[in-house]
Parts: structure tokens; C-alpha cells; sequence
């Protein structure tokens, strides 16, 4: 029997954002690649910086516009992280069943998802706009946002593995609907 794990809002949002996400890494690691004395590719740069406005909009306008009551639901659970459910990281490798829709791991991935996007935007930011602040201040913020960036290809790759190898959960966050 089939049913809907993943309504048209929640996923609208989570591939939105995804997309978003991979093309900032991507431009983001051509842009650390490129030598710094050749000032970069201005091009690369520019796609940086102009989907770096969608990439906060658009997860904004779906979370505050959206009558998915499915999202809705999803991210408050995915909030919800209780203290017993530490339990469950040292049965990890024993693959325990849960009874809520999300496991334990998925909701640590969601916060620290969202703290690197919040550290990400913020430090982004300062970058952007290095007139407005000291050479040190923009030096640091430089070093904040290539220190975030490291750690979320370290997250996203984790979860793209894990993802691919329970087959039957990308079926539900692309079609909607899995197996029970
Ligand atoms: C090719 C890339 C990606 C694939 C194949 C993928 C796959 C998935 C799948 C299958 C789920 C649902 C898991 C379930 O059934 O509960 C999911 C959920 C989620 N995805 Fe992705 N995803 C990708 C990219 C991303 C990116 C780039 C981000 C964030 C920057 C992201 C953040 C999340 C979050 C926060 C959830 C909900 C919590 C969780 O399940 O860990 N995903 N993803
Ligand atoms: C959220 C909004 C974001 C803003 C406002 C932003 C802004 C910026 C700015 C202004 C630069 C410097 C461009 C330059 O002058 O050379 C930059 C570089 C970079 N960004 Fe972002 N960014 C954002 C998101 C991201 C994300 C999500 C990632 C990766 C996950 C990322 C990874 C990088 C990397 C790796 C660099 C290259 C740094 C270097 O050359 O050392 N950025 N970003």
C-alpha cells in the first residue's frame, strides 16, 4: 500500500532549496579555487551573489505563504527534538525503528542545516557588502563563510548517501508518495 509522505509544498520547498544550495557550493568552491590574484571569475561571482537572494526568499515566501499543512507539520516536527531520543544515536548502526515520521538524525540534520544557512547568510553578507565594515571584520566573516561551506559539503554529502541508500525515501521526496 502506498501513502503520501511528502505533500507538493514540502517538496516544492525541500527542491527549491536544494537547488539553490548545490549552485552556491558549486560557485562557492570555483570561486575558492580561482586564484585570488587573478580576482576571480566576475561571472561566477555574480551567480553567487544573485542566487543568494532566492536561495533566503523562496524557503521564506513557501514557509510564511504556503497552506501545506504537511510542511507545516514536517518542520514542527522536525523542531521537536526530545532529550530521550539521544538514545537513539548509540543504536544507530543497529538501524532502531522510531515511531515518529522523522528520525532523531534527520532532525539534528534539519537544525544544523538551518544554523549553517543563518551563518552562511549573515557572514555572506558582510562579504557582500565589505564597504560598510572593517578589513578585519570582512577578513574574519571571509573565514566564517569558507569554514561553513566546508562543513555543509561534509553534511549534504552524508545525507545524499544516506538518502541513496534507502531507495524508497528519494521515491517520496520525489513523488510524494512511499511504500508501506
Ligand atoms: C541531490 C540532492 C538531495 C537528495 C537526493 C535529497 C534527498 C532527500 C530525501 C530522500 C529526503 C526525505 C527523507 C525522508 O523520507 O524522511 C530529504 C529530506 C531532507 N533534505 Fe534532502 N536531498 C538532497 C539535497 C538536500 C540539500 C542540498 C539540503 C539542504 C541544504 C537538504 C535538506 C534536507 C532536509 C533538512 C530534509 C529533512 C530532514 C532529513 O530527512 O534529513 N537536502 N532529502
Ligand atoms: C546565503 C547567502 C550567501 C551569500 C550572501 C553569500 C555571499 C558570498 C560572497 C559575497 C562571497 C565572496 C565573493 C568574492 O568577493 O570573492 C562568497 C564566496 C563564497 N561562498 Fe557564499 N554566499 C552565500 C551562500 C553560500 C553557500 C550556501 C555556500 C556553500 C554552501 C557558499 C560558499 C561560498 C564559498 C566557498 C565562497 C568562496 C570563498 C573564497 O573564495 O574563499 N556561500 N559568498
Amino acid at each position: 500500500m502506498k501513502i503520501i509522505r511528502f505533500d507538493p509544498g514540502a517538496r516544492v520547498l525541500h527542491w527549491s532549496h536544494a537547488i539553490l544550495f548545490l549552485w552556491l557550493l558549486l560557485t562557492g568552491i570555483h570561486m575558492f579555487l580561482t586564484p585570488k590574484s587573478l580576482l576571480g571569475d566576475p561571472l561566477i561571482k555574480m551567480l553567487h551573489l544573485y542566487a543568494s537572494i532566492p536561495f533566503i526568499l523562496i524557503p521564506g515566501a513557501l514557509y510564511l505563504f504556503s497552506h501545506s499543512i504537511y510542511m507545516r507539520n514536517d518542520i514542527r516536527e522536525l523542531m521537536s527534538f526530545k532529550s530521550y531520543e539521544m538514545k537513539w544515536f548509540f543504536e544507530f548502526l543497529k538501524n532502531t525503528r522510531v515511531n515518529t515520521k522523522f528520525n532523531p538524525g534527520q532532525k539534528v540534520n534539519f537544525f544544523v542545516t538551518l544554523l549553517l544557512i543563518i551563518g552562511l547568510f549573515l557572514s555572506g553578507s558582510v562579504v557582500w557588502m565589505k564597504s560598510l565594515f572593517s578589513v578585519d571584520f570582512v577578513e574574519l566573516n571571509f573565514m566564517v563563510h569558507d569554514f561553513l561551506a566546508e562543513i555543509s559539503l561534509l553534511l549534504i554529502s552524508g545525507h545524499i548517501l544516506l538518502s541513496l541508500y534507502h531507495s524508497e525515501s528519494i521515491r517520496g521526496i520525489v513523488y510524494g508518495k512511499v511504500e508501506v
